[in-house]
């Protein structure tokens, strides 16, 4: 395997890291370190930066995933099909949870989304 194609892997899994652990973060530490009244702003900013962080590392898994799906041949894996559908079904539940931060069901919704696609990109993998 080339040194490139590790490195645009490494790029997968550094967003991929980013993207998951973030959300594992902010459920286990951050949402019960500042709950309450008084830290609502604090806690409502770093939704938000995270939010935006997010719509990055999601635009990088889409642009290393794509030329990974090229290099290896795997536009017409069905495994890939299905993962493609839930990271477009992802990417519409984080735009809508950043227009209505209230709808708690979307962030378990969008965790457990995160987790099959993880575990759909690790069975494809090479
Ligand atoms: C939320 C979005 C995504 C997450 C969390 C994610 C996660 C992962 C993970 C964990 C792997 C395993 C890597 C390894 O073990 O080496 C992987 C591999 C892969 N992903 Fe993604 N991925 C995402 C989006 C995408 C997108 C949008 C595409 C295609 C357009 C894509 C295409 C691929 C391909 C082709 C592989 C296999 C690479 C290989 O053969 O080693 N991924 N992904």
């Amino acid at each position: 395997m080339s040194t490139w194609w590790t490195a645009v892997r490494w790029l997968h899994l550094v967003a991929m890291a980013f993207f998951v652990g973030g959300q594992l973060f902010l459920a286990a530490v951050v949402v019960p370190a500042l709950r309450g009244a008084e830290t609502r702003p604090q806690l409502r900013t770093v939704a938000r930066r995270f939010g935006a962080g997010t719509l990055v590392a999601i635009g990088v898994l889409i642009a290393t995933g794509a030329a990974m799906a090229g290099h290896y041949r795997l536009w017409s894996d069905g495994t890939l099909h299905v993962k493609l559908a839930l990271v477009a079904l992802v990417g519409v539940l984080v735009v809508w949870h950043m227009r209505r931060p209230q709808l708690h069901a979307l962030e378990g919704l969008i965790f457990l989304g995160s987790l099959a696609i993880v575990w759909l990109g690790v069975t494809i993998a090479h």
